[in-house]
């Protein structure tokens, strides 16, 4: 498994990690992309899967760098403070490796949510702060909201089919370090399975189906090597399932050509 430098902090994180949103597939999977290289695992206060990776962690806390997020709906200082006492009572640990903001609130002002981000790194109980969803615009009011620790990852949609961050976000999170985490980054599954109905396939997809065949992967480690092509990014693929997990796990530690990344390109477009 690649590793990549979680923003300027030294960490160093693998390019493939577990997300773990409507996971339900136990301890297994996760246990095997754990094995596999992908030590890093993604959760969520409003995921309801803290639990099942706090049994997962068991006894491998300290190999594995574990993320959540405290929702957009529970940004005012107090509500953090009981978010993240939450999430640390559910995983079973004394500490998270990255506490994100999963979508920012106009109604609650930067100021005191990055403030009491900050208080959680203070007071040990989080290592470093991340952001979710946000725009330049959002991710800039954060940064400047910052006294004393960075935000070291913006966690956003993106895959082949969702390209939208490579106009402006994309760009400025590499100028400035800022880790991207691509959620989503097999459209849901429908950048890994063939069209179930026979007829002519999209560009997109053909390519896709061409590019695995030639690069001898199949379509999700296409589509996942893809994102992790592009410099600052990291993936995080859910499945339930042992194989799919390895088979995510195997988008790593190999490169897709100049060529073949630019089909993949001129077939999806923006
Ligand atoms: N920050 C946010 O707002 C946000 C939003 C969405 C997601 N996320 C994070 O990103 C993670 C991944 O995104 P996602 O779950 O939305 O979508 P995804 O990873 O793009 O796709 C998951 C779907 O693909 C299937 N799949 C996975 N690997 C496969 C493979 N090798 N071959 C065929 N099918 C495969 C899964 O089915 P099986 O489980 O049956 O394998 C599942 O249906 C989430 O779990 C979460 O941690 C964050």
């Amino acid at each position: 498994m690649e590793l990549r430098e979680l923003g300027k902090t030294g960490v160093m994180v693998p390019e493939i990690g577990l997300g773990t949103w409507k996971y339900s597939g136990g301890v297994a999977p996760l246990l095997r992309g754990i094995g596999l290289g992908a030590r890093f695992i993604d959760t969520a206060e409003m995921y309801r899967t803290e639990d099942v990776v706090g049994q997962a962690l068991k006894g491998l806390r300290d190999s594995v760098f574990l993320a959540t997020k405290v929702s957009g709906s529970h940004l005012r200082h107090g509500q953090i403070l009981r978010a993240v006492e939450a999430s640390l009572r559910l995983l079973q640990v004394d500490r998270i490796d990255l506490y994100q903001v999963h979508w920012p609130n106009r109604g609650v002002p930067i100021g005191e949510t990055m403030s009491a981000m900050e208080s959680l790194v203070n007071e040990g109980m989080v290592n470093h702060i991340g952001v979710s969803n946000f725009d330049r615009r959002e991710l800039q009011e954060a940064q400047g909201a910052m006294t004393n620790h960075p935000i070291v990852s913006n966690q956003v949609l993106y895959s082949l089919k969702d390209r939208d961050i490579e106009r402006d976000l994309l760009p400025y999170c590499q100028e400035q370090s800022i880790t991207v985490i691509a959620y989503t980054p097999l459209a849901d599954g429908s950048l890994a399975n063939k069209p179930r109905l026979l007829g002519k396939l999209d560009k997109g997809t053909a390519t896709l189906q061409e590019v695995a065949v030639e690069a001898g992967k199949t379509m999700a480690q296409v589509a996942l090597n893809w994102c992790t092509s592009h410099a600052g990014v990291i993936a995080i693929p859910k499945s339930n399932s042992l194989a799919r997990t390895e088979e995510n796990c195997g988008a790593s530690s190999w490169r897709l050509s100049p060529g073949q990344l630019s089909r993949l390109d001129s077939s999806f477009g923006r």
